[in-house]
């Protein structure tokens, strides 16, 4: 079910809602509760709740990934609850190495949930390829001349791929710019492409290189690079949030948010840590469902700099009632099918968890749980500072890192943070402070 939404964009709407994805405490659960659970809501089989658990990548599929393989690098997964978009609960899939990133997540979706979740919405998912023309004896006459061939050029790259096609996709539009640069005037030709639920790298590509000679008659000049351009700023995906200024401890907060927003928008410094918070959601989904997370950084941060000046790609305001009123917008050139998403298991078993139908809703999805990372990042600087939440799973890393093990592990991180001294060597003290008092009580 669609409906039209704003700038005639088209908003996915959910078929039906089935299963929650509000849980009190995901995170008070062990390891094969949460599965147990996971397994319920995305209807996972034996084997798949096994792979994820090994989250092992087999040799020889990693062989056929990269070259010179000589092993594999996991990571953690984890799964942040709560989210609510458009209607639809999700539990998100994400791979991080940062600790609070996936409570952060898992919070501010919690909150959205008062007053609906996330709304979010998608353009059509078309990828701009690029083939530089240099030398042209005439840019304007190149661009007259390769405009004029339009028809001719599309159909031309839709030869290359009649799958994409029939599916409703190909090439839909070319256009051409002429641009001054370091080594003279060149002429861009831009294919742009409607790549369906791929990502389109490989599409693009193919269809910019298949192009390209005819391209070269027409505007006389020598062909230089072919290729896709990762400011895919026609593939967008863009969420709204409403939250309570009650949910979200009161007025203050919220001025304490739109003021770290302006201070953002006010300064690249700044902009750039607010951004990277974002993309810690973004990036992380990215990689838990198989998507090339440096294309979707690059995009994310040139399309903030759209404006010539680098700028959140998330915005909040308070609204008339107090309320907190957030906005996202990111370059979504995400896949659901073919590259990685097709070869790595756990990509396959994250976008089953996902249960997204299209690229287009995992881009929806993302951006929710990119505004909601930035909020809970903000809510956290604006209020308590951040590095409580981060210090917490910091203090229990340095108490294993000390040999604390067992329910140790707990005693000697809350011993640091209540001290506020999370440091190696006095987790190395709480050690042996604590086993020489259990020692001493056993021997008694
Ligand atoms: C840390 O990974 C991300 C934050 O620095 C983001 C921010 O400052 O907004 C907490």
């Amino acid at each position: 079910m669609v409906r039209e939404g704003q700038e005639g964009r088209v908003i996915m709407q959910a078929d039906t809602v089935k299963k929650s994805s509000s849980f009190a405490s995901f995170y008070k659960l062990s390891t094969d509760d949460r599965l147990k659970q996971l397994k319920e809501f995305a209807g996972l089989s034996e084997d798949e709740v096994k792979t994820i658990k090994s989250g092992t990548l087999p040799f020889g599929s990693a062989e056929r990934m990269i070259e010179n393989v000589v092993g594999t690098f996991p990571l953690p997964l984890g799964i942040a609850v709560n989210f609510l978009v458009n209607d639809r609960d999700y539990l998100v899939p994400m791979a991080i190495e940062e600790p609070s990133v996936v409570a952060a997540a898992s919070n501010a979706a919690k909150m959205a949930r008062a007053t609906g979740g996330f709304k979010a919405s998608s353009t059509d998912p078309i990828m701009i390829g690029q083939v530089q023309l240099v030398k042209c004896p005439s840019p304007a006459a190149a661009e007259k001349a390769i405009l004029s061939s339009k028809k001719e050029i599309l159909a031309l790259a839709n030869q290359q791929d009649p799958t994409i096609v029939s599916m409703g996709g190909g090439a839909r539009d070319l256009r051409v710019r002429i641009l001054p640069s370091l080594t003279g005037t060149m002429v861009i030709a831009e294919l742009l492409v409607d790549c369906r639920d791929a990502m389109g790298a490989n599409l693009v590509n193919t269809m910019a290189e298949a192009v390209a000679p005819l391209l070269a008659k027409l505007s006389k000049g020598r062909v230089n690079l072919r290729i896709i351009s990762n400011l895919a700023d026609k593939r967008l995906a863009s969420a709204t949030v409403r939250i309570p200024k009650d949910a979200l401890g009161g007025a203050e907060v919220v001025d304490g948010i739109v003021d770290a927003y302006a201070f953002a928008a006010a300064d690249p410094y700044r902009c750039a840590t607010h951004n990277k918070g974002v993309m810690n959601g973004i990036a992380a989904v990215c990689l838990a469902t198989g998507n090339d997370t440096r294309a979707i950084e690059a995009g994310a941060h040139a399309y903030a700099a759209r404006s010539g000046r680098y700028s959140p790609i998330t915005s909040w305001h308070k609204n008339e009632n107090g309320d907190l009123n957030g906005f996202i917008e990111f370059p979504a050139a995400l896949g659901i099918v073919g590259g990685v998403t097709a070869v790595h298991p756990l990509a396959k078993i994250c976008l089953k968890i996902l249960r997204v139908k299209t690229a287009r809703e995992l881009g929806e999805v993302m951006a929710a749980v990119g505004l909601a990372q930035n909020l809970g990042a903000l809510r956290a600087l604006a209020a308590e500072g951040i590095q409580k939440g981060h210090m917490t799973l910091h203090a229990r890393n340095i108490a294993i890192m000390a040999g604390a093990q067992g329910e140790m592990i707990d005693l000697v991180s809350a011993r640091m943070a209540e001290e506020r001294k999370v440091r190696l060597d006095r987790a190395r003290e709480l050690v042996e402070e604590l086993s020489k008092s259990a020692n001493h009580r056993s021997s008694k």
